[in-house]
C-alpha cells in the first residue's frame, strides 16, 4: 500500500515534518509513505493551470498514483497554512483526489492541537470528494515537548495513540477497498 504525505509546513525543522518522518519509519512494515515536496509548487494560477511547470505535474502524478493521502498540518491563524491551501488548489478540478482515502493529523506547540485547521481541512476534502478516515482525530498539542533533539517522538502516550489510529486507518482503508470493488 502506497501512501503519500502532504505536510503543510515547508520549514526545515517543522514538527509536522518530524511527525511525518515518525509515521514513515514506525509503520514501514504496514505501508510505504512518501513525503511529497510542496516547496517548489508555484502559486496556483489559472493562466498556467493546463500547462504547469514540472513541479506541479510531478506532484499531481504522485498523488494520483497513491492509494491514500496523509495530511500532516500545522494551524496558522486558526486555519490551514497558505502553502497547504496552494498545494490543494493544484489538486482541484482534476480527478486525482476523487474517491481517494484521506487521513489527517496535525501538530502544534499550542494546546488545541490544530483543531480548527483540521476542521477546515475536512470541509475542503469534502469538496474534493476524498473520503476521510472517520473519528480517529489526531491533535498533537504541546508538540515541542514530545520530540527529542534527534527528532524522535518520545512521548509514549502519543506513540501508543498513533499505533491504534494507524491500525484503525488500515482496517478502514481495507473496508473502503471492499466497498469500491463491489
Ligand atoms: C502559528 N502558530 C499557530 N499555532 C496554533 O496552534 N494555532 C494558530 O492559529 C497558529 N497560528 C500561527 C500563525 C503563523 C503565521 C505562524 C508562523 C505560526 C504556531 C504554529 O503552530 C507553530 O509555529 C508550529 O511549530 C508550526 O508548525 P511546524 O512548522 O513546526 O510544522
Amino acid at each position: 500500500m502506497k501512501v503519500v504525505a502532504i505536510v503543510g509546513s515547508i520549514r526545515k525543522e517543522s514538527y509536522n515534518l518530524k511527525l511525518a518522518h515518525f509515521i514513515q519509519k514506525r509503520y514501514q512494515g504496514k505501508f510505504t509513505l512518501e513525503i511529497l515536496n510542496i516547496r517548489e509548487l508555484p502559486f496556483f494560477d489559472e493562466d498556467i493551470e493546463n500547462n504547469p511547470p514540472s513541479a506541479v505535474t510531478e506532484f499531481k502524478r504522485k498523488v494520483a498514483g497513491a492509494d491514500a493521502v496523509l495530511w500532516v498540518t500545522p494551524e496558522y491563524n486558526g486555519t490551514i497554512p497558505g502553502v497547504l491551501g496552494n498545494a490543494i488548489d493544484w489538486l482541484s478540478r482534476v480527478e486525482v483526489m476523487f474517491g481517494k482515502p484521506s487521513w489527517i493529523v496535525g501538530a502544534t506547540p499550542g494546546f488545541l492541537g490544530t483543531v480548527k485547521a483540521q476542521l477546515h481541512l475536512r470541509e475542503i476534502l469534502f469538496s474534493l470528494s476524498s473520503p476521510l478516515l472517520p473519528g480517529n482525530e489526531v491533535y498533537v498539542g504541546a508538540v515541542h515537548q514530545k520530540f527529542n533533539d534527534d527528532g524522535e517522538l518520545i512521548d509514549e502516550v502519543t506513540v501508543k495513540f498513533f499505533d491504534s489510529v494507524v491500525n484503525n486507518f488500515l482496517v478502514w482503508f481495507n473496508q473502503q477497498q471492499r466497498v469500491n470493488s463491489k
